[in-house]
């Protein structure tokens, strides 16, 4: 099928090449030229794993193009996906002034029946807004349909999960549009949830909400195991055994955060109370998850006493593996954190130092390391503050004889406590 997607960001580009490898022809918008220029001379704004490909390959094949004019990418396609960013306002509510502006400028361009599909995350009822606003816009006065199809990628496995996604669900207000969203996804193997659009929105908040109470319940059962002597991660396993509860997710850590969790738990609180309920279990989410980066700096204060002066590692600044992406990251908060105490800081990612140099620039106090094994070197402390794989391979005995005390602090439990203390570590990891 032709396919237009809003909006070259996260979600848009992913998007838009697997509809591309899949073999749908893409027309990728995006107002911002000079990414444009990139993706057409096929550079990537973003890392993330198997995109890079997608692009190239699909380009090449003339299946995947880019443009800045939203009229010519309406033009292009049957079927038309915003993809624009839905950023939180400072009360916690969602600024949806991106999606009004798309939907005006696609009405404007409209001439003939076509479907304006909704993947940003955003607020319930936000479908009605968009089908009353390209009403009012569309000056060819044609028919439309508006459904709601909400993403459930994660950063660094997007790919993966767009080609092999666990649900579809599409949010209709009338069956006049079902048939091309099945198309559309028929060679995705996935069970396909048709529903009304009000519940399709809500599915999105209600289950990044469920994941982010996952983690924080996790994240609190691991004071209990730190307070009875009991592992959070044999807790976890033997809780995840049981199907009903599932094993992911529930890995304790310094908290969560990314684009995504932090902005979708604000915005469905402020959605709750606006009906009229006031959604406590979710604040208490977000407390634990406060708390649960406040314990892990006291842990290395409490160690370290006095920070002022100190030389502390730091392994890990994106939010989580596999992206570069800094937004909200609690890697980066400790950073920020350790740094206002007087530390200075030793630090390495594998994908993320660029990014992460705009918000904690480099300086006297700031070292950024190319070489995660030469991070420890002459530090008072290390800490492991992002789940990255190659994390695990660090040279521990290097690392062991090079630093100042061999202390280290591991807030995504990735290495195992007696080994640790065989290689002669003082070792403290998160509810173990
Ligand atoms: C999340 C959801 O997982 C996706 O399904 C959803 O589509 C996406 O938000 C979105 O709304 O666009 P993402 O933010 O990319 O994806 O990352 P996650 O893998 O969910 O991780 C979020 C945070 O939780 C990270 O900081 C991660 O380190 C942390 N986390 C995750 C834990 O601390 N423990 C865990 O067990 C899992």
């Amino acid at each position: 099928m032709r396919l237009s997607i809003i909006g070259t960001g996260y979600v848009g580009l992913v998007t838009g090449a697997c509809f591309a490898e899949v073999g749908h022809h893409v027309t990728c918008v995006d107002n911002d030229e000079a990414k444009v220029r990139v993706l057409r001379e096929g550079g990537i704004p973003i890392y993330e794993p198997g995109l890079e490909q997608l692009v190239k390959s699909n380009t090449a094949l003339g299946r995947l193009q880019f443009t800045t004019s939203t009229a010519q990418g309406v033009e292009n396609a049957e079927v038309i996906f915003i993809a624009v960013p839905t950023p939180p306002l400072p009360d916690g509510a969602v600024d949806l002034s991106f999606i009004e502006k798309v939907a005006r400028e696609i009405a404007a361009a409209m001439t003939r029946y076509q479907i304006v599909v909704d993947k940003s995350t955003v607020p319930v009822k936000t479908g009605d807004k968009v089908a009353e606003t390209i009403k009012r816009y569309c000056k060819a006065k044609v028919d439309f349909d508006v459904v709601s199809n909400p993403e459930f990628l994660r950063e660094g496995f997007a790919v993966e999960d767009l080609m092999k996604p666990d649900r579809i669900v599409i949010g209709v207000r009338s069956p006049r549009p079902v048939a091309a969203m099945r198309e559309i996804y028929a060679p995705f193997d996935a069970p396909l949830v048709v529903t009304d659009i009000n519940s399709a929105e809500l599915i999105k908040h209600a289950s990044n909400s469920f994941l982010a109470l996952k983690i924080s319940y996790i994240n609190a059962l691991s004071v209990i195991c730190e307070a009875t002597g009991a592992n959070v991660i044999e807790v976890a396993n033997g809780m995840g055994l049981d199907q009903r509860i599932g094993r992911r997710f529930l890995e304790a850590s310094l908290g969560f955060g990314g684009s995504c969790f932090p902005k979708d738990l604000s915005a469905f609180v402020k959605i709750s109370e606006q009906v009229g309920y006031d959604f406590a279990l979710l604040k208490e989410v977000q407390r634990i998850n406060a708390l649960q980066m406040d314990r892990f700096v006291k842990k290395i204060s409490d160690t370290l006493w006095v920070l002022k002066e100190k030389t502390i590692g730091v392994l890990g600044l994106a939010f989580k593996q596999n992206t570069d992406d800094v937004r909200m990251s609690p890697a980066l908060e400790l950073c920020q954190r350790l740094h206002k105490e007087g530390a200075r800081l030793r630090v390495h990612d594998p994908k993320a130092m660029a990014k992460a140099q705009a918000v904690l620039p480099p300086g006297p106090q700031v070292e950024y390391v190319d070489d995660m094994d030469a991070v420890a070197e002459g530090c008072d402390a290390l800490v492991v503050a992002t789940e990255w794989e190659c994390f695990r391979r660090l040279d521990l005995q290097r690392a062991r004889r090079v630093m100042t005390h061999p202390i280290l602090f591991d807030g995504r439990n990735l290495f195992d406590p007696a080994e640790m203390e065989r290689l002669g570590f003082i070792y403290k990891s998160i509810g173990r």
